[in-house]
């Protein structure tokens, strides 16, 4: 038998034509009458906002005429009466005063610095003036010194006090630049400017607010469609629209038969409406190897989960996987979520091997002892099977809500509130603004859809522990320690991809940092009040609230055991030096303490700006990326790997084959996950190199493109990273 046709080498041909023949694509396409989605803000897991009748489809084709008429209107107002950015006036002998503070009631004290403010008159026949321009001080507060008779000339019909604020970065001549929009406009009577001053007093604006409802650090929305921080890119949402209306009809299709003539439809019919998956497509050629042991372990190391393989203290060559489960957190009664621990070593060709399961908790609806532990071998035979499969929906609930949802959704946008709050003069601005955007708003919605009307239903977790297990995931997030792991063998393609992405972009963050060097240390202050929102709106460290001698034995091994395994997964250092903010242990680590630049500390300082930028920027785009694209791989059949195992009502509980369906997601369910891991892993819009909105320097991008080949050995397409977490 030759080296190419061993039965090694024909599962990985099976696996490679696999992954090709079920790669996602996009093609622009959309005929007139076709579907429509309303937005992905109407996105939902019951019935979306389809707009699927042909009057509405017209009369939204005639509302996008008289948008496009009303935008070319602008444009060509702004042409023939342009704002020449020229301030008029001779003498300067009045002034425009007052201040600007954010408006939320915990807020209200807290100053807008660095906006930019002008004033403006128009005359009766359309011409713009410029009267004076500034920026807020530190402490929120301007002065516009103008000149009164040009003011309060007869031809001046109105005069406009404005306030700017960034809209978007674009790239000209290989440099980051920012460009503002009016957030508010202020009309004052030319009858009122009578004296040296005219006092607007105290502004207050509803501008990037932190929610109080929650503690995680969650930005107020009060309107996603009319009164939101920030709007998706109209290219976005017509990506989104094209890919997902034919996912959208499925669903609505099972749905409306599971209501009416459920006895006419089953899992496999509703598996077969979806397009064919990684794993479907590889089962079809090769029968039950992706039940098998070699493809859980390579999964397991290079799939989704990208898990964290801790060494085992006494075995040479033995690592150990967790995902912890149920626990303390609030819990219904149908869903099985134990503790798991594999126990792996790594084969000849690098890859892991699974020798052992130790499943911790209730596996049937009978026995709800939490402490009950179930060890499985390969030598179990049919619940070494069961026991696979049980580790890998563990791993995908867990991978889901503590690596994709609150390890890169949440966690980018405590970064971004932060961001859009503080930085406008500091070309850091520029270099970030282009990652951060747009998550807020998906995080917005997969608040409804996933946290509050699916995952909840689908498995373990109530809404409640959902939020409860995200602020502690969140406690275990931090810039400062994170290291990307580090490849425990040349089969370890994963890690080897994640660090050279994270070299790369540390070296453009380096690159732009040094260029931008003069105005990153005058503008200090603005990266001073950036980590100050941010350490004091970060959630506690894990596990810091809790009384440990209130703990019992098992209790506090169990939470030692987390600490241990997961610092090592999310590379979080429990012992490093952190503030403490209204009496609560904070996890973000501040990027400086220091209002002014530390010059006697030049080095360090400049080194933990180049970290902290690198991990907001790998974050939002890499690890965002990995995990939200490999989700139509890992969890894009259901009896494969789902989000929860019912307990079912047999004593065999979750140790069961595919075919018990009573521990499988029902109809609805499984409807509904396939629904969501394909329109999820079908964004195909704003990747960083084909830089679709001119946002994304192409000092970044051909440094990534230079590396495409390599990055392509360890199976990821460089081309295909996502610039912003934007669904
Ligand atoms: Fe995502």
């Amino acid at each position: 038998m030759t080296e190419s046709n061993t039965p090694e080498q024909l599962a990985k041909n099976v696996c490679e034509e696999c992954l090709r023949k079920t790669k996602i694509g996009y093609k622009r396409d959309g005929a007139f009458f076709s579907k429509k989605l309303k937005g992905i803000n109407h996105l939902e897991v019951g019935n979306s906002a389809v707009i699927d009748n042909p009057i509405t489809i017209f009369l939204e084709w005639c509302y996008y005429q008289y948008t496009r008429l009303r935008n070319a209107w602008n444009r060509l107002m702004l042409k023939l009466f342009p704002r020449v950015e020229i301030c008029y006036g001779k003498r300067m002998d009045s002034a425009l005063v007052g201040s600007i503070s954010f408006a939320q009631k915990a807020d209200e004290l807290v100053p807008i610095h660095h906006m930019p403010v002008a004033f403006w008159s128009r005359t009766w026949w359309g011409q713009w003036r410029k009267l004076s321009e500034g920026i807020t001080q530190t402490d929120g507060s301007f002065r516009l010194p103008f000149d009164l008779n040009f003011a309060r000339r007869m031809s001046v019909r109105k005069l406009v006090f404005e306030i700017h604020q960034p809209s978007h970065v674009f790239i000209n001549e290989g440099e980051n630049k920012l460009v503002y929009k009016i957030f508010k406009s202020v009309r004052i009577a030319k009858s009122d400017l009578i004296g040296m001053e005219y006092n607007l007093r105290n502004i207050q604006l509803f501008y990037w607010e932190y929610r109080t409802d929650t503690a995680l650090p969650r930005a107020v929305i009060k309107d996603h469609d009319k009164d939101a921080p920030e709007y998706y890119a109209q290219g976005r949402t017509d990506a989104l629209r094209q890919q997902f209306i034919p996912i959208e009809l499925t669903k609505v299709k099972h749905l409306a038969q599971i209501k009416k003539d459920p006895g006419k439809i089953n899992l496999q019919l509703i598996q077969a409406d979806y397009p064919e998956n990684l794993t479907v497509c590889i089962e079809n050629a090769l029968p039950g190897h992706t039940r098998g042991d070699q493809w859980f372990g390579e999964r397991m190391m290079n799939g989704m989960n990208r898990a964290y393989l801790m060494p085992d203290k006494n075995e040479h060559g033995y690592y150990w996987l967790k995902y912890f489960g149920v626990g303390h957190y609030e819990s219904n009664e149908e869903y099985c979520f134990p503790d798991v621990a594999v126990k792996f070593y790594l084969k000849e060709n690098g890859l892991p091997t699974p020798t052992a399961i130790q499943l911790t908790g209730p596996l049937n609806a009978y026995n709800r002892d939490p402490w009950q532990k179930h060890v499985f071998t390969p030598e179990d035979g049919d619940n070494w099977m069961h026991a696979k499969r049980i580790a890998r929906v563990n791993g995908g609930l867990c991978t889901e809500v503590d690596e994709h949802f609150a390890g890169t959704h949440t966690n980018t946008e405590q970064y971004a509130i932060a961001a859009f709050r503080n930085l406008r003069l500091n070309p850091l601005a520029s270099l970030l603004f282009p990652h951060l955007k747009e998550v807020v708003l998906v995080n917005h919605a997969a608040d409804k859809i996933l946290l509050q009307d699916y995952i909840p239903k689908a498995s373990a977790l109530t809404r409640d522990g959902l939020l409860q297990r995200c602020k502690d995931t969140m406690g275990l997030l931090d810039w400062k320690g994170w290291t990307c792991p580090k490849p425990l063998s040349d089969a370890h393609t994963s890690a080897k991809a994640e660090n050279l992405f994270w070299q790369l972009t540390e070296d453009y963050v380096r690159w732009f940092i040094n260029n931008n060097l003069a105005d990153i240390k005058k503008y200090w202050y603005e990266l001073y009040c950036f980590s100050e929102d941010l350490v004091s709106h970060s959630v506690p460290v894990f596990l810091s609230e809790i009384n440990w001698d209130s703990l019992d034995e098992k209790e506090r091994k169990r939470y030692e055991a987390m600490k241990e395994y997961l610092s090592g997964q999310f590379s979080f250092n429990f012992d490093s030096k952190r503030e403490t903010r209204n009496g609560l242990l904070r996890t973000i680590t501040p990027l400086t303490l220091s209002k002014e630049f530390p010059e006697q500390d030049e080095a360090t300082a400049i080194d933990d700006v180049v970290k902290a930028c690198t991990y907001m920027i790998f974050v939002a785009t890499y690890l965002h990326t990995w995990a939200n694209e490999h989700q139509y791989e890992d969890i894009g059949e259901v009896l494969y790997n789902c989000l929860g195992l019912r307990f079912g009502e047999k004593e065999s509980g979750v140790l069961a084959p595919e075919t018990d369906l009573s521990i499988a997601p029902d109809l609805t369910r499984s409807t509904q996950m396939m629904w969501f891991s394909n329109f999820l892993s079908r964004t195909e819009y704003g990747f960083i190199t084909k830089d679709e909105e001119k946002d994304i320097n192409p000092y970044y991008s051909n440094l990534l493109l230079a590396h495409k080949e390599e990055f392509l050995s360890y199976g990821v397409n460089v081309e295909e990273i996502e610039s912003r977490t934007n669904i």
